[in-house]
């Protein structure tokens, strides 16, 4: 059985959907079989990995319409050989079509049933809001991975996501956070460094030992639509999410 794993933190820019996508490619290159799921109407992740959101027969918004289908039909085979579940326009006004479904914080889970079995890790990149979105995601997954901006305010966050996996854990027991990677880290600052202690100290061994770097080449990767193994392989970027996949594997092993 696959890991399930989603990103989470109810704040925008802190780096999940970058750490999806360079988690996901460095697994792959790994030999593991990784599925990645855009639930984020924004739809970066599907951008990232070149994939147009417009020109989609299904996507996520069919699946969680459909979670007895499964998620097969819905499923893409990427040229980097990550599979993509891809996010479209149309998820947007799921919102409110799903408001009203009976279970409807379960229907990723449900789609999911099957598709486990499949892959080695599935990651879930879900949007910055508290909703129906990010709701199935925690409803869906084993373990949450919460990119830890090294900023001033960084360990401010925590107590609302650790309230929200509480909540959770009505639906989902085991749901509990499977790690803290720090990440944008600024070197030529002390703050960062002072920062990752704080988090180091309250978390322990829940923080992995990679730190990510702030470096551009990881916000110009998705423009181009590489992931940042192909796009600049020698840089600080790639070099740490390769090292956190290291410690990703080393932790969940096979
Ligand atoms: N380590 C990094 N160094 C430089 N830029 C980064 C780094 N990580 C992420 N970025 C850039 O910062 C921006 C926000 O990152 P990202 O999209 O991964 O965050 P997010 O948490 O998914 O945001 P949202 O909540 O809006 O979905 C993006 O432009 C991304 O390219
Ligand atoms: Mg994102």
């Amino acid at each position: 059985m696959g890991h399930v794993l989603a990103l989470a933190m109810q704040k925008g820019g802190v780096g999940k959907t970058t750490t999806t996508l360079s988690l996901g490619t460095s697994l792959t290159e790994r030999g593991r079989r990784v599925l990645l799921i855009d639930l984020d109407p924004q739809a970066n992740l599907t951008q990232g990995l070149s994939i147009d959101p417009a020109e989609l027969e299904y996507s996520v918004y069919e699946v969680l319409l459909n979670p007895e289908k499964g998620t097969a039909f819905a499923t893409l085979t990427t040229a980097v050989g990550v599979d993509l579940i891809p996010s479209s326009l149309e998820l947007a006004g799921a919102e409110l079509e799903l408001a009203g479904k009976v279970g409807r914080e379960l229907l990723l889970r449900k789609a999911l049933r099957e598709t486990r079995q499949r892959y080695d890790y599935i990651l879930i990149d879900p949007p910055p809001s508290l909703g129906i979105f990010s709701l199935n995601a925690l409803a869906a997954c084993d373990a949450v991975l919460v990119p830890m901006q090294l900023h001033a305010y960084a360990l401010k966050a925590m107590p609302q996501l650790e309230q929200t996996i509480a909540l959770v854990q009505e639906i989902n027991p085991t749901l509990a956070i499977g790690g803290i990677v720090c990440t944008l880290a600024d070197r030529r600052t002390n703050l960062s460094g002072q920062i990752e202690q704080q988090v180091r100290e309250q978390y322990g061994t829940l923080v992995f030992e990679t730190v990510i770097p702030m470096n551009v080449k990881l916000a110009e990767a998705p423009m181009v639509g590489l992931p940042i193994s192909r796009y600049a392989p020698q840089s600080a970027g790639a070099l740490a999410y390769a090292a956190l996949a290291d410690e990703l594997e080393t932790r969940y092993g096979r």
